[in-house]
Order: C-alpha cells, then structure tokens, then sequence
C-alpha cells in the first residue's frame, strides 16, 4: 500500500525517512525507465493545475513535462489570470479547483497561504516553493547526492550564504535522512531557529549532525559537498546591494572550493548570479552537479506526482 496516496508535500517534515527513501528509489525507476524509452503512464488521464505567484524556469517546465511524461496533463494558472489575483479567497480557490483536478502545484510567496489552500483541498496540494521553504528542490537534491555519492547516510554537506527556504528545506530533508549539514551564514541571515530545532531533533534520530556558523570556511571544512543558492530571493530585490557586500565573505569560490574535501560536489538550485555567491569558474568545473540536480527536478517531481496522485 502506497503511504503517500492522497497526501499533500508541503515539506520534507511531513513525510519519515523511509517516505523520503522511497520517493528517491521510484524516481530512480522512471529515470530509468525515461532514459530506455519505456512509457510509465502512470497518471494517464489525471490533470495537475500549477499556481505560480512567483517566476520559474526549472520548476513550471519540469512538472509540466513531467506530468505529460506519466501520461498526464498539467494546467498553467498565473495567479494574475486566477480569480484568486482579484481576491477570490484561497479556500473557495481549493474548493472549486478540487473539483477539476487531480493535483495542485503552487509557488507563492507566504508559506500559510500553501497551508491554507491544503487546508481546503481536497486533492493533493504540492509546494512549489515559498518564502519558508522549496521541499521539491531538496527532494531532487537528496537524489542528487545519492546517485554521485552512492548514498546519504553520513555525508557531509555544507551550505553558505543564505538561511533561505533553500536552505530550511535542506536542513529538514538532510537530518532526516542522515546528511551532515553545516550552514556557513552571516548574522541576522541564518536560518530559522524553529527550523535549526527541528532539524537537530530529525538529527538525533538519523544519527546525523546540524551545525550553523557565521563562519564560512569552518563550514565547508571536510566537506563532501558544498550547497549554495541566491543571496537576494524572489521578493528581496531591493536588498540586493545591501547583501552583496554582507554576503561576498560566503561566496563559492576555488579558494574556498579547496577547503573541502577533494572532489567535493558543487551544487546550486539554480538560476545563479556568477561573480556573487559563486564564481563562474567553479560552476563551470568538473565538481559542479547544477545541471544534474536541474534535470533531478524532473525525475523527483514524477515520483512525488505518481506516489500522491495515482
Ligand atoms: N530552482 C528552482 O526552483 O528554479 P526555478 O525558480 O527556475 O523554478
Ligand atoms: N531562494 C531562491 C530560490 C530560487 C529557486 C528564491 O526564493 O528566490
């Protein structure tokens, strides 16, 4: 019996490490199966309606080919188009498009409008990134690391810059899955203290450790790989200067690429302003997996669509 069926994705949080670690295996299946040419339509007929109150490249292509992959169809709703722009309330929003689809995938900025719309869903609602956190990036990320490394248990990942819904996801999704995690991120910018919390509790159950530091270069020390992401997220725009010149110490460069343990995977979410929180050079280099982890976004995000949808 699949566990997951009819269940939202608001966060890694909600879901235990053998959840988590089935998801990755199923997505390593249809990678599989994606890459021989052999259909898996597993969704054949269902529909996935996506909100985006915010831009995207790799998460609007990625579930709209992913969802026509399992043999499903998936919706673009910009939220300026919705009703919802012109002030329906969320939950008649749920209400009514429970009554369409099979799935909803939305991307906004307040994390309690998500809940709010799983609230009053009755089909899986999927979140495709909020100011609070971004699971599915974490997801394909997890997968990532496993497919170049073998495995999860007991790596150590460092990620700089930004305490940031990247970086709250990872925490959550890589202490329950027993990566090391060491957040490098300047004061006033370290991540949430309800989620640091709940990460060293998934910690004490996986075995792992969480460590956060202001400093840069203890942070990627033994590192097995080295996470970072934007400095200024969707809605932060006008902080851009401000936290260039706050965050340059954080900044993914060879120098600090040699702290690291030799061979250290570079990763990065995606999209990435060379010359600020990484260099060209190494996001250009053999160590750098930015690609690898953009087109896991497709594979993860087809195991999570199939598991709750099908
Ligand atoms: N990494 C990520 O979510 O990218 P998009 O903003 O392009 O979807
Ligand atoms: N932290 C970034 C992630 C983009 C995928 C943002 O929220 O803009």
């Amino acid at each position: 019996m699949n566990s997951l069926l009819g269940r939202h994705f608001l966060s890694l949080q909600d879901f235990t490490a053998s959840e988590i670690d089935a998801l990755l295996d199923f997505a390593q299946e249809l990678k599989g199966k994606l890459k021989k040419g052999i259909p898996h339509p597993v969704l054949a007929g269902k529909t996935l309606g996506m909100i985006f109150q915010k831009p995207s490249t790799r998460t609007r292509v990625s579930f709209e080919v992913g969802i026509w992959q399992l043999g499903g169809y998936g919706l673009f709703l910009s939220s300026q188009d919705l009703q919802m722009g012109r002030g329906e309330p969320i939950k008649d929003t749920a209400a009514v498009l429970s009554r369409y689809l099979d799935g909803i995938m939305i991307r906004t900025f307040d994390h309690g409008e998500v809940e709010e719309l799983a609230a009053h869903a009755t089909i899986p609602v999927i979140n495709g990134l909020t100011d609070l956190l971004h699971p599915c990036q974490a997801l394909a990320d997890l997968l990532t690391i496993k497919e170049k490394i073998g495995h999860l248990d007991g790596v150590n990942a460092a990620y700089l810059g930004d305490g940031n819904n990247v970086a709250h996801s990872l925490l959550l999704g890589c202490s329950r899955m027993g990566v090391n995690l060491s957040v490098g991120a300047p004061e006033g910018y370290q991540p949430l203290e309800e989620i640091v919390k709940k990460a060293r509790e998934n910690a004490s159950i996986s075995g792992s450790k969480v460590t956060v530091t202001q400093d840069p270069r203890e942070a990627v020390h033994e590192a097995d790989v080295i996470y970072t992401d934007v400095w200024a997220s969707m809605g932060q725009e006008e902080e851009k200067i401000a936290r260039k010149k706050i965050f340059s110490p954080y900044q993914i460069n060879s120098e600090l690429v040699k702290l690291a343990r030799p061979g250290a995977l570079v990763m990065h979410c995606l999209p990435a302003y060379r010359g600020e929180e990484i260099t060209e050079e190494v996001l250009k280099s053999e160590q750098s997996v930015v690609l690898d982890q953009a087109e896991n976004r497709l594979h993860a995000q087809k195991s999570l669509m199939a598991m709750l949808m099908a």
